[in-house]
């Protein structure tokens, strides 16, 4: 390092605060201050902002129908399309030509669709959905990775009023047929396979395995050739080929059907405390406004704009920030097939520096990988097309944040700290770029129109400094409407802890812990219930456990998060053997196997630690937080409340030889 970048370092070491550019605020989409009064005075009417960004076949006639609360509703007796109002507009409106998404494979082939091209296959594969017999209000399943048909399925999907239910390519076969079962999905689209690492992965023998265990019938299965001669597959007597459907309906003119605001556009599943996975709802009118809003004035999306989110469409943060919310905006969105460090750890600057992009969001754990594989890499190409940077996901340390700063920014693009979830559709709790004082660390003030409040056991404001939990006091058009085929689980998950029923005063609690500093501004410390957050993937720990108490030879799991430097936190599993089974290699092996089975390998164990006892309290409950403990090499508090603490200097040595 040369005495000059020492010197930077240095600086930006102990620098707290970082205030945007000039040159990026005299050009942002918001940078008035008043818009936080402006919503506040207004709200909800406020919101009309967001839903004009769209185009609606109906108006609406009330912005927030709250009489039923908490099952709000958002621009009711409105009409609209998503896919018309991701394509078509744009289309009418002269963006025919654009580059609506540029989309490169690992191994370096790209696809570039324009506004019209995309609207043709969009139309194509409406087309065929209705041939095969969806109708308006069916969920169709998809289950595909980062190529360009999971976007177009998506928007084909809306176009003819049937919900999707993406799920992760990722995820394991058991996991997508839980999933199918959830929804009662009797379509499924998926592919042969795609690339990881330049290696071909078989895909479809996955989704296979999970069809098998679906308990309803699936009436079709449409699979994409995503790998051609790499790939030799045969397809079941109900499965055909993507290609061949769509090339029938080629030229096909599919006309958008209006959706009620309040219709749902998709579910979406997601970790939660207990077992099973829960079925988000999100709505057609308030999502879209929302995702069209939070992508115009937090990311600053233009539609002369390359933009490039690098998440996977399998979560939330692809839904709403690759494909939503940016094809709402009418926008250039990039997307990426592979892994970041294929061929080379300079993967992803070159799409950068190749494509110009303008905005780029991604996971703190990303730069967190980026930071320990070098600056040389970004070094070697011209990042300076870049406007803005984003994050989402979990905390940002603030030695990342000042990394992503200086290395990708160039000092010169202000960053966002987007804290958001599945269930808030969209963000929550960022700075606003033209407008904010940037503090690493520190996700920022709740947006215009977004009363969070960081509050004690007892929903009581704290005062700065103190740390508490995050609480949203009033509705947002994005929020999910409630949990799939379940109001009861929907209240309970989300509304007992804070609201008032009797005076039908209703807070949203999205359990997150968090502390408030003397600017409002919030600081997220992380979840507070069984769910962890690895890689910037949410996966709930009860799940993970169960899979593994299910594998023969184990009497009983515990399963928690520990720190990790590169994924944030990673997954460890303390095991009981059974009586006639010893923790060995063997056992443990197939530990990690069901783990894979059930879920897939993002939630791959970092260790498993077989021990006769685990720490349990005197009333016989498990003492996770002292498991954590253990697992992240922090120093142990007191055990002398256990019922039996000489276990955890056995599980500490263990885990210190692993
Ligand atoms: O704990 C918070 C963390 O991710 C959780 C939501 O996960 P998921 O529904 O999978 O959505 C992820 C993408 C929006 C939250 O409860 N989280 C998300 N963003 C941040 C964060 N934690 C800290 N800072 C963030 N910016």
């Amino acid at each position: 390092m040369s005495q000059d970048e020492a010197n930077l370092e240095a600086r930006l070491e102990g620098q707290a605060a970082f205030e945007p550019p000039e040159s990026f605020v005299e050009q942002a989409n918001v940078s008035d201050p008043g818009i936080y009064d402006e919503f506040e005075e207004n709200w909800p009417d406020c919101w009309e902002r967001a839903a004009d960004l769209l185009s609606w076949d109906e108006p609406y006639d009330t912005v927030l129908e709250d009489d039923d609360a908490p099952f709000y509703e958002w621009f009711t007796g409105g009409e609209l399309n998503a896919s018309y109002n991701c394509l078509d507009r744009h289309v009418e409106d002269g963006a025919k030509n654009r580059a609506a998404i540029k989309w490169e494979g690992e191994l370096g082939e790209t696809r570039t669709y324009t506004y019209g091209e995309l609207l043709n296959e969009v139309e194509a594969f409406a087309a065929t959905l209705r041939d095969l017999g969806v109708e308006e209000d069916d969920v169709v399943t998809l289950y595909m990775p980062m190529i360009p048909e999971l976007p177009i399925a998506m928007l084909a999907c809306a176009r003819i009023g049937a919900p999707h239910s993406v799920v992760f390519a990722g995820f394991s076969a058991d996991a997508l047929a839980t999933r199918m079962n959830s929804a009662d999905s009797e379509y499924l689209v998926t592919c042969d396979g795609y690339y990881r690492r330049g290696d071909a992965l078989d895909h479809i023998e996955k989704a296979n395995e999970g069809l098998a265990d679906v308990d309803h019938d699936v009436s079709d299965v449409v699979v994409v050739d995503r790998l051609g001669d790499a790939l030799e597959h045969s397809l079941a007597d109900n499965q055909c080929d993507y290609d061949e459907l769509v090339e029938a309906n080629a030229g096909a003119s599919v006309e958008p059907v209006s959706r009620d605001a309040e219709d749902m556009l998709f579910l979406m599943y997601t970790s939660g405390t207990t077992g099973k996975p829960k079925g988000v709802k999100h709505t057609t009118g308030g999502y879209l406004a929302y995702t069209a809003w939070t992508s115009h004035s937090v990311l600053d999306i233009e539609p002369e704009d390359t933009y490039w989110c690098s998440a996977d469409i399998g979560w939330i943060t692809g839904h709403s920030y690759i494909v939503y919310g940016p094809l709402a905006l009418g926008t250039t969105t990039v997307m990426y097939e592979g892994t970041p460090d294929y061929p080379e750890k300079d993967r992803l600057w070159e799409i950068v520096e190749k494509n110009s992009v303008d905005i780029f969001y991604t996971a703190p754990t990303a730069i967190r990988a980026f930071m320990k594989w070098g600056s040389q890499y970004p070094e070697e190409y011209d990042l300076s097309s870049l406007r803005l940077l984003g994050t989402v996901g979990e905390p940002i340390n603030p030695r990342a944040w000042k990394w992503y700063y200086k290395h990708i920014g160039d000092e010169a693009c202000p960053i966002v700290d987007t804290w958001w979830q599945t269930e808030t559709g969209g963000m929550m709790i960022t700075t606003l770029p033209g407008i904010n004082t940037m503090k690493p660390g520190s996700a920022g003030p709740p947006l215009p129109g977004i009363d969070a409040q960081v509050v004690d056991a007892n929903g009581d404001e704290i005062g700065a400094g103190e740390a508490g939990y995050v609480t949203v006091q009033n509705p947002w058009p994005g929020m999910l409407r409630t949990l799939y085929n379940n109001d009861e689980r929907f209240i309970s998950e989300y509304w007992a802890e804070y609201s008032d029923e009797e005076t039908d005063e209703w807070v949203y609690f999205p359990e997150d812990g968090a502390k408030l500093d003397e600017d409002g501004y919030i600081t997220i410390l992380g979840r507070v219930d069984d769910v962890i957050n690895v890689s910037g993937h949410r996966l709930g720990t009860m799940e993970i456990e169960s899979a593994v108490v299910g594998v023969e030879g184990v009497a009983e799991a515990a399963v928690v998060g520990g720190d990790h430097d590169v994924k944030g936190e990673a997954v460890y599993v303390y095991a009981i053997p059974e009586d006639d089974y010893d923790g060995d290699d063997e056992l443990q092996e197939r530990a990690v196997e069901a783990v894979l089975d059930s879920i897939g390998p993002i939630a791959k164990p970092e260790d498993v630690i077989f021990t006769p006892e685990l720490p349990k309290t005197r009333s016989g409950k498990i003492m996770r937080r002292l498991l954590e403990d253990i697992a992240s090499g922090n120093e142990l508090g007191n055990t002398s409340t256990l019922r039996n603490p000489d276990v955890v200097d056995d599980i500490a040595e263990q885990v210190g030889e692993n």
